[in-house]
């Protein structure tokens, strides 16, 4: 387990943990997490999700089971600076003691993982280390990949580097496309996720 140092810790006798997600799309790792947050089978209490796109598919679930929805556009915006100064902001209106990044693509500046340090969640469709950033799918499609993955880790500057959490792995099928890997993995992401 990681050691969270830079927050108080956080009692979970006294209550569920409070979290922010962002999103950028689907929405189904928040869909998920917030499923088994309303089972209360997960000790989390999910105040927002944000998105840098208004029209995220995900925003509609999270608003149609009842969890306050916020859309911040990075064209109300001079740079990506000013942006993540606002997004900070914003996410820190609600008080989270972790933001969960599900499907957030967008790289998060220094000062954004600054002010939440050691308290930020990402889920990476690879088994990292391996593969990195985008198409991950593809890629290790590509490379001859005997099995495929998707990881949780805490966020660091270092891009998809920071301390990884938990692992989900399948073996990849000779008939495996992109978009049947990406289906088989999807699962695999929620389950390890929530
Ligand atoms: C997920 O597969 C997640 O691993 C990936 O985006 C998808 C979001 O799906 N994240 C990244 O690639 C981050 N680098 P969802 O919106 O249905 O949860």
């Amino acid at each position: 387990m990681h050691e969270v140092s830079k927050s108080p810790p956080v009692d979970l006798a006294s209550g569920n943990l409070p979290i922010v997600i962002l999103i950028s799309g689907r929405g189904s790792n928040m869909h998920a997490i917030a499923e088994r947050a309303a089972q209360g089978t997960l000790p989390v209490d999910v105040r927002a999700v944000i998105s840098d796109k208004a029209d995220a598919p995900g925003l509609a679930i999270a608003a149609s089971i009842q969890i306050p929805t916020r859309a911040l556009s990075p064209r109300d915006f001079p740079d990506r600076a000013s942006y993540d100064v606002a997004l900070a902001k914003l996410v820190a209106g609600f008080e989270p003691k972790l933001v969960v990044l599900a499907g957030f693509m967008r790289i998060l500046s220094p000062s954004f993982i600054a002010t939440f340090a050691d308290r930020i969640l990402n889920i990476h469709p690879s088994l990292l280390p391996l593969y990195r950033g985008l198409h991950t799918h593809r890629r290790c499609l590509e490379a001859g990949d005997q099995v495929h993955g998707a990881s949780v880790h805490f966020v660091t500057e270092e891009l998809d580097g920071g301390p990884l959490v938990i692992q989900a792995q399948l073996k990849i099928r000779p008939d495996d496309s992109e978009t049947t890997l990406s289906a088989r993995v999807q699962p695999l992401e929620h389950r390890i996720y929530s």
